[in-house]
């Protein structure tokens, strides 16, 4: 029998990329979202490209008795957990909101799955654990570093909570996944990343300006220690990003107690390399200007992935030029994202 897995997040961008690769390997995905940085449309996109039905509930994981009526009604084996809040700007501005949402909202759902016995669980973490890391590629030994806002704590703390657990309760199988930077969208084109106003990451930025949304891409600083002098990130394909979660599913038997993992190419690429590839994708230039670096940057961050590769059998397929090229595609269909398209 396949194992039946609840996404929290799960109508999100990497959460909905995730149910498409799980539902198309035959197992059961029951997503569990508030929907407060999504859209329903997401999920219905998910049935169309895999032809499959999608138990959804529309529900908050602060809610931690509907969250174990959930977990015994639906059998759960495994929690993959992408809810979360993580505009890292807001996150300054709002910690109480962040922390609340983030921290209190494992804490829920963690007591609901000790409660039940539901004792598998795979955690969206992030690059940012690691704050300014003094080596590249950064591999997991690597220990954690000093995080330059509340979100990138969240992630940190959250990682501790679920640490500690199984140091207390060792049937606790906890897998630590540490993205990169996702970027790229579902070939179809159908789902992909939904930023909610301005966007504040890199390639939805170059989308809007490529489309006209946008008028030009504001560089963060060209004074980095790197090759061009713009930041180096090690930016990796959405689809390659869900199917290590797939991987991680499948192999989680085999896994230890509390398993940290990259996710990611090992490679970097500058901003400027980013744009590059972008205007080799689209067939024109894109406007850009240098500016002052932005707060709590870091030089270059790009990692060490053989861990998954030896633990988990996984590896990234596709490249730079994949992602620009199915970022667009999605941007070009959906110029306004799901919602705003939805009322036109
Ligand atoms: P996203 O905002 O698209 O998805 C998160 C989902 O969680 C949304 O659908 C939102 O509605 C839902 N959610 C938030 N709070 C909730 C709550 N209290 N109850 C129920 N649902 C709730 O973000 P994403 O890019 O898909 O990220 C997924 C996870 O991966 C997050 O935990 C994020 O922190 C982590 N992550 C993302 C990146 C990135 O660059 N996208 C990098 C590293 C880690
Ligand atoms: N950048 C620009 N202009 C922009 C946006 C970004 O020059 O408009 C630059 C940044 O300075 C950085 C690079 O592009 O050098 C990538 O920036 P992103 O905002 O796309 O990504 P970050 O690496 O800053 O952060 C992302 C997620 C965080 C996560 C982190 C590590 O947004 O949530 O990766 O995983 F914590």
């Amino acid at each position: 029998m396949k194992k039946r897995v609840l996404l929290t997040g799960g109508a999100g961008y990497i959460g909905s990329h995730t149910a498409v690769e799980l539902l198309d390997k035959g197992y059961n995905v029951i997503i569990y979202d508030n929907l407060s940085n999504s859209s329903k449309i997401a999920i219905e996109r998910v049935e169309k490209i895999t032809g499959k039905n999608i138990k959804f509930y529309k529900a908050d994981i602060l809610d931690t008795e509907f969250l174990k009526k959930v977990l015994i009604d639906e059998k759960i084996d495994v929690v993959i957990h992408f809810a979360a809040l993580k505009a890292v700007g807001e996150s300054v501005k709002n910690p109480l909101k962040y922390y609340h949402n983030n921290l209190t909202g494992t804490l829920s759902l963690l007591k609901a799955m000790e409660d039940v016995g539901c004792k598998n669980i795979i955690f969206s973490s992030s690059a940012t654990v690691y704050g300014d890391p003094e080596v590249t590629p950064i591999t997991e030994d690597v220990p954690k570093g000093f995080c330059t806002n509340p979100y990138g704590w969240s992630k940190s703390f959250m990682e501790q909570i679920m640490t500690d657990l199984h140091t207390a309760n060792p049937d606790f199988k906890v897998v630590l996944l540490r993205y990169f930077n996702p970027i790229g969208a579902h070939k179809s084109g159908l789902i992909g990343e939904d930023p909610q106003g301005i966007p504040s990451n890199l390639l939805p930025y170059i989308s809007q300006v490529a489309v006209g949304e946008l008028e030009y891409v504001h560089i963060f600083g060209d004074d980095y220690k790197t090759h061009d002098g713009t930041g180096v990130r090690d930016y990796i394909h959405v689809v390659d990003l869900a199917r290590g979660h797939v991987k991680a599913v499948e192999n989680l038997e085999k896994l230890n107690g509390v398993e940290i993992i990259n996710l990611a190419t090992g490679k970097g690429y500058s901003v400027l390399d980013v744009i590059k590839s972008f205007e080799e994708v689209i067939g024109k230039k894109i406007p850009y200007k240098i500016e002052k670096r932005r707060a709590g940057d870091i030089d270059k961050s790009f990692a060490d992935a053989s861990k998954a590769k030896k633990v988990l059998g996984w590896q990234a397929q596709y490249d730079i030029k994949d992602m620009c090229e199915d970022a667009w595609r999605w941007q070009k269909m959906n110029p306004r994202g799901y919602e705003r398209e939805e009322k036109i």
